[in-house]
């Protein structure tokens, strides 16, 4: 299968053979490829997985108000992170087990990052070492982390991705315990034992009861930066209250996240969260703020952006474009996204992620108020038959 090249650049962005022309495609097709397992862990939320539904529910609320006649020939995508430049505010979440998805694993998924000039974020579950990882990667790399019961281990993971050359550990704090998915359940999900793990064994149930631990606070994130000078990002925070502890407590970046629906359900969706965690982090003075969950177009890209984000992360995609193309793929999915925003821009008026940011609430337009029961009828919409 040729695939299809996209210029981010051009108006008409796609030249040659139109096939997976949005991420709606690749989600339909690699649903059709995937071992239903393998699908089920992906794919899968919590419980009843309403907060997986929420997620994308809550961009569609979001309504943009453009303006016109601002002179938009000339745009760009790129923007920075922690201080480094990438060519788009779409960077790769941490995804555990990507050599499920496709032979190469995490070293396609770093390729096709690396191409598309964007941060990945590499799991602590990832199935490729995370020093090759590193070698393959021609752009800045975020480590994923958890702080495990054993803090030797912990510190010994934090110091090996420091020496491969990673530039800022994410933490992920909404794992206390693992949430109930039930669609992983029912498949019988059990990590290959031919994959090399990095860490942990193949029942992610058994590797999280032995290693996570619950009685993690706010202290171990000022323990993990004294054991590091990486700047520390931390992921999972949807309370504007843990924004502030976050920024207190030290850290340089906030992932408004809520695993994407792999937590707690009933979780407030990520877009729902962001203007209050903004407004907690800016209260202790400030930090980086990212959003993941459910983001699947452009436009949704720029609606996190007015909203207070400095730039997103996307998840479920990029596994999609891995099973179905590889690196290729994953390009690909991050290139979608990208000409969509840069698109989206344009449609509203904007020249760059800094504009969409500075014009932020409005850019907004109202929201229709939902159909009223006390509205009167209409005249001679007839009450009696
Ligand atoms: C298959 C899968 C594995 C994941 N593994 C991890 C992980 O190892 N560490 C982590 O912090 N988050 C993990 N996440 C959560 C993602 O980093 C991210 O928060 C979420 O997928 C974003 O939502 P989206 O998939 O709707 O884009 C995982 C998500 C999925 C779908």
């Amino acid at each position: 299968m040729r695939p299809t090249r996209i210029d981010p650049t051009s108006s008409c962005a796609y030249v040659g053979e139109p096939m997976r022309i949005s991420l709606s495609d690749y989600e339909r097709d690699a649903t059709a490829v995937l071992e239903p397992m393998v699908h089920g862990y992906y794919a899968g939320g919590a419980e009843d997985e309403a907060t997986l539904r929420w997620n994308r529910e809550a961009f569609g609320r979001v309504r943009l108000l453009p303006r016109v006649l601002r002179g938009v020939g000339e745009r760009t995508t790129a923007t920075t992170v922690l201080g480094t430049t990438i060519r788009t505010p779409v960077m790769v979440a941490p995804m555990a087990f990507q050599r499920m998805a496709h032979p190469e694993g995490e070293l396609a998924t770093v390729r096709g990052a690396g191409r598309a000039g964007t941060v990945m974020v590499t799991s602590t579950l990832a199935t490729t070492p995370l020093e090759e990882i590193a070698e393959a990667a021609t752009e800045p790399l975020w480590f994923q982390l958890y702080v495990y019961r054993d803090r030797g281990a912990t510190r010994e993971l934090v110091e090996r991705a420091a020496a491969a050359g990673y530039q800022a550990l994410v933490l992920t704090v909404d794992t206390p315990v693992l949430g109930s998915r039930e669609r992983e359940a029912r498949g019988g999900f059990r990590v290959p034992d031919t994959l090399p793990l990095q860490e942990g064994p193949s029942s992610l149930a058994r590797y999280a009861h032995r290693h996570l631990d619950p009685d993690l606070t706010w202290d171990d994130v000022v323990w993990l930066r004294s054991v590091t000078s990486l700047p520390v990002v931390v992921k999972g925070v949807v309370h504007p209250d843990d924004a502030r502890l976050a920024v207190e407590a030290g850290a340089a970046g906030i992932v408004v996240s809520n695993h994407g629906g792999r937590q707690l359900d009933g979780a407030v969706a990520t877009l729902d969260a962001l203007p209050g965690v903004a407004a907690g982090a800016a209260m202790a003075g400030g930090a980086e703020i990212y959003l993941d969950g459910g983001v699947r177009r452009g436009v949704d890209v720029l609606r996190a952006l007015a909203l207070g984000a400095r730039a997103v992360l996307v998840g479920r995609p990029i596994l999609w474009g891995l099973a179905l193309e590889g690196d290729q793929g994953v390009e690909r999915v991050l290139e979608i996204l990208t000409s969509e925003f840069s698109r989206a821009l344009a449609l509203c008026g904007l020249r760059s992620p800094q504009e969409a940011m500075q014009e932020g609430a409005g850019l907004l337009g109202p929201t229709p108020s939902p159909p009223s029961a006390h509205r009167p009828p209409f005249p001679g919409a007839g009450g009696s038959s």
